[in-house]
């Protein structure tokens, strides 16, 4: 086990109605004027805006609206809230939505205290040291964005979406409220779980060998995921599964995953491949939605890389799936290896995911494209599990297009 530094700061309100404390809650803080942001609409038509209103301002708080956040949220919409929580006077920014919103949420509270332009924190010009606090009430478990050091915004001038990270912006409180998920689209809510598996196998498949306790702990997160979506697929009213999905989401990204996982001990763990490869998908095309674009590259991404540590993919497909090889021989090593990540891919399918990059809306020729995009964001060469360049990237691309 590496050395880990684990800091997990936010106050998690969680259960049936916490949406009306989040007034009160605030206000035990101290915060009194609070930039709300939200996405497209979901939040009005739901009532949880004018919830999240009234519990405000039945706790004496000010606020101010930064709607129509988009999904895969851009640096413009961030430019405008700087701007309004400047002349607002914000002391908290408390975002209504999932990741993006939450993101977004984010990239205003350190943009605020900066004198320069956001954008210089995503080319890496300067660093994140001052930023308000961020607060959340969670409408769709995915991202995890409501626990993680992580802000992730497209620039669409630039075909580009950059992560930063740091603790500043950990959300202070996240309030989660597994009601709120009732309404959202089977596709959503599939893809949420796609997103939670994803953070966890970035950190399983870190490159470090075992860390039973946090391999564990990684497995039976996979394995409630799972087993909390497919009941959600069948009753999507189903309080208890979105419960268990709400908070899976969370532990999936807040790092409790990782620990002992990564290179340096202040480090994360994983190289973050699969969401590279992501994230110049929804850069290229903002219409994708992050945890499709993962269910795509994920298994494409493990076909590519496992023979670099064929073991530990084999405690994967053994302790998520209850697949064991049949002998240690080579071609029986591959066998349980691929069925394993086959049972992946199925249960991606299965809940409504793509598995192609044609599904999504790709051609070969944007293959280029995509590899570029990832250069920019990660280097030339980068990965963890496996190093990877350009024509790696390419051909992992390329091997999750419909044959
Ligand atoms: O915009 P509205 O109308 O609110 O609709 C949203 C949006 O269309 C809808 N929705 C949300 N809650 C709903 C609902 N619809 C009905 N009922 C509800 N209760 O769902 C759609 C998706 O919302 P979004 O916030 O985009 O989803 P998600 O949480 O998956 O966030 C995705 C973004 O987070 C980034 C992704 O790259 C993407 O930009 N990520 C952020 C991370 C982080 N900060 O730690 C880590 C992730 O790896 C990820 O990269
Ligand atoms: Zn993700």
């Amino acid at each position: 086990m590496n050395d880990f530094t684990y800091y997990a700061p936010t106050e998690f309100v969680f259960g049936r109605g916490a949406t009306d404390r989040v007034g009160a809650v605030l206000a035990q803080r101290g915060y009194a004027r609070v930039l709300l942001v939200y996405g497209q609409g979901s939040a009005v038509r739901t009532g949880t805006l004018d919830r999240v209103k009234a519990s405000l301002d039945a706790a004496g708080i000010a606020h101010e609206d930064l709607a129509g956040v988009r999904p895969n949220p851009e640096v413009n919409q961030v430019r405008a809230g700087i701007a309004s929580a400047v002349a607002f006077g914000a002391d908290c920014i408390l975002a209504v939505g999932g990741g993006s919103a939450i993101d977004c949420a984010k990239a205003v509270a350190f943009g605020v205290p900066y004198e320069g332009d956001v954008w210089d924190f995503f080319s890496k010009r300067t660093s994140i040291e001052a930023c308000l606090p961020v607060a959340c009430v969670l409408t769709i478990p995915a991202a995890g964005s409501e626990g993680s050091n992580s802000c992730v915004i497209s620039n669409d001038e630039l075909d580009a979406k950059v992560g930063v990270n740091s603790d500043l912006f950990r959300p202070a409180v996240a309030v989660m409220d597994p009601e709120l998920t009732f309404t959202l689209p089977a596709y959503q809510t599939a893809a949420g779980a796609t997103d939670m598996i994803a953070h966890i196998c970035e950190r399983y498949f870190s490159g470090v060998g075992a860390v039973p306790v946090t391999d564990n702990i990684a497995c039976g997160l996979i394995r409630a995921i799972m087993e909390a979506a497919e009941r959600v697929h069948a009753d999507p009213r189903d309080y208890d599964a979105r419960a268990n999905l709400m908070w899976a989401g969370t532990l999936a990204h807040n790092d409790l995953a990782g620990c002992g996982r990564s290179l340096s001990p202040a480090g994360r763990a994983g190289g973050w491949e699969s969401h590279a490869l992501e994230h110049a998908m929804s850069a290229l095309d903002p219409q994708v939605t992050h945890g499709a674009g993962l269910a795509v590259v994920l298994p494409a991404w493990m076909r590519f890389v496992w023979r670099e540590d064929p073991q530990r993919f084999l405690s994967f497909a053994a302790d998520v799936f209850g697949i064991e090889a049949a002998g240690a021989d080579d071609a029986s090593v591959a066998a349980a290896v691929e069925a394993g990540i086959d049972a992946l891919q199925d249960f991606f399918a299965r809940q409504g995911m793509p598995a192609t990059m044609d599904e999504l809306g790709f051609a070969p020729a944007d293959v280029d494209r995509l590899a570029e995009t990832v250069a920019a964001a990660k280097g030339s060469v980068f990965g963890a599990f496996k190093k990877l360049g350009p024509d790696d990237v390419k051909a992992i691309y390329r091997s999750a297009f419909a044959q």
